[in-house]
């Protein structure tokens, strides 16, 4: 028996998700600022957020969740030097956060005056958890805390006519809400705002804690799309968390089951176990044959700087942009990869074993791609030496110099590189 309730599946006879792929870009947005920001150890600065904030309009993010301006001076000092310094593009809108609070949403706009255009993002928890235990409020308090509130975004918003205005309403924990409930909360706050299919609110759908396999999470965000009203007036936008590591299939699945727009993190930084990877998800649209819309194509340059603005460096690892991705070590593998890299033209479709994707249109060199330590063979011993120093071993030497590596690494347990082997090889073979 588990302590843990189990998710009860919506059943639908047609659904959509199983045989369905992305055909196109969704909106992205950016919460790198917000989301991502409130879960560092060390927040940034102003100068941080300036910096990451450039990055995103250089990758390509038309929206970006700058911050929570109502939650600290720094907050609310960084949005208004946006605005006041005039750096924010003309194809780029700025989104902000707010609790279903009055003086934090006055607060807020606020911090807005003479933005050109923004996005107003307003939250309040829904599901049965928070109800109960943290806002001690039946359903239809629920309601109405979120109707009254987004009445007041009307009032404020009315109050500054020459912005742009967009609004955003997440019901937090939505993943964890009863569907009828979630519908109930996001009709009335639309019956507020009267989107027009000209004037879209976005609706987004938070996975605030992964609890469910991402199919499910898809079929709740199906469900949604077919029953919320207006849905031609709605932007439907989902917001993954990773908890269960599946932030990037939650999102893929969300797309498939009619959402529009994801939110998340470079390098799925955020709270926990991060946001959902926005890079993961683009590039794996990418190496579909779909383009995402956003530029990784140095995407060393992006994962220093993220790195800096966070202050959290990315794994080794990590799918597309690791240290190590690119790489390998094994023999078979490396055999593999030389005989396909031989065999390619220009101009080839990628069809690379054990590279799904070209390091170089991530602006990657293929020289970290075949490494040399005691799993390899002498196949990445001979690649290195020819492309590194122009040396072509015949296939018997090839097979007797491996053996002097081989010891050599069994001695030190260590990876040699292209100039470490030739070293070797020099002194093997007494060449001065
Ligand atoms: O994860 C979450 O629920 C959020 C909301 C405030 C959108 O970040
Ligand atoms: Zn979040």
């Amino acid at each position: 028996a588990s302590k843990y309730r189990p998710f009860a599946p919506v059943r639908l006879a047609d659904r959509r998700w199983p045989d369905a792929v992305i055909t196109q870009a969704p909106i992205w947005c950016s919460v790198d600022l917000r989301d991502g920001n409130q879960a560092l150890i060390e927040p940034m600065d102003i100068a941080r957020k300036m910096r990451m904030f450039e990055q995103l309009v250089k990758i390509g993010f038309k929206e970006i969740e700058v911050g929570f301006p109502s939650a600290s001076q720094v907050e609310f000092d960084f949005v208004r030097k946006l605005i006041e310094e005039d750096r924010i593009p003309d194809d780029v809108t700025i989104q902000v956060l707010t609790q279903a609070r009055e003086p934090l949403i006055r607060r807020t706009f606020e911090a807005l005056a003479g933005a050109p255009r923004a996005i107003v993002h307003l939250y309040n928890a829904t599901a049965p958890v928070m109800r109960r235990v943290v806002l001690g409020m039946s359903e239809d308090e629920i309601v109405e805390l979120a109707v009254s509130h987004a009445q007041m975004f009307q009032d404020l918003a009315a109050r500054q006519p020459a912005t742009d205005w967009t609004f955003e309403y997440s019901p937090e924990m939505y993943s964890d809400t009863e569907l009828a409930f979630s519908k109930r909360v996001i009709d009335a706050v639309t019956a507020v705002w009267q989107p027009t299919p000209e004037k879209k609110c976005i609706i987004n759908l938070p996975t605030t804690v992964e609890h469910s396999t991402p199919n499910i999470f898809a079929d709740m965000v199906e469900w949604t799309h077919r029953h919320i009203a207006r849905r031609d007036s709605v932007v439907l936008s989902v917001h993954p968390h990773n908890d269960r590591g599946t932030g990037t299939a939650t999102a893929e699945l969300a797309l498939m089951a009619g959402a529009d727009r994801l939110e998340g993190c470079l390098f799925g930084n955020g709270e926990r176990t991060g946001n959902l990877d926005v890079v993961n998800v683009a590039l794996n649209m990418y190496t579909q044959g779909v383009h995402p819309g956003l530029d990784f194509s140095d995407i060393d340059a992006i994962r220093s700087t993220v790195e800096y603005c966070n202050q959290l460096p990315v794994h080794p690892r990590h799918p597309y942009v690791g240290d190590l991705v690119y790489t390998s070590f094994s023999g078979s593998h490396q055999d593999a990869i030389k005989k396909a890299f031989a065999e390619r033209k220009e101009g080839d479709i990628w069809d690379m074993p054990y590279l799904p994707i070209d390091p170089k249109d991530l602006g990657r060199s293929y020289e970290a791609v075949i490494r040399v330590n005691s799993q390899s063979g002498k196949g990445g011993i001979a690649y290195l030496l020819e492309s590194e120093y122009g040396l072509q071993l015949p296939r018997r030497l090839q097979i007797e110099f491996s053996a002097a590596v081989q010891r050599e690494m069994d001695a030190s347990g260590k990876e040699l590189t292209a100039a470490d082997l030739w070293a070797l090889f020099q002194s093997e073979y007494q060449i001065q």
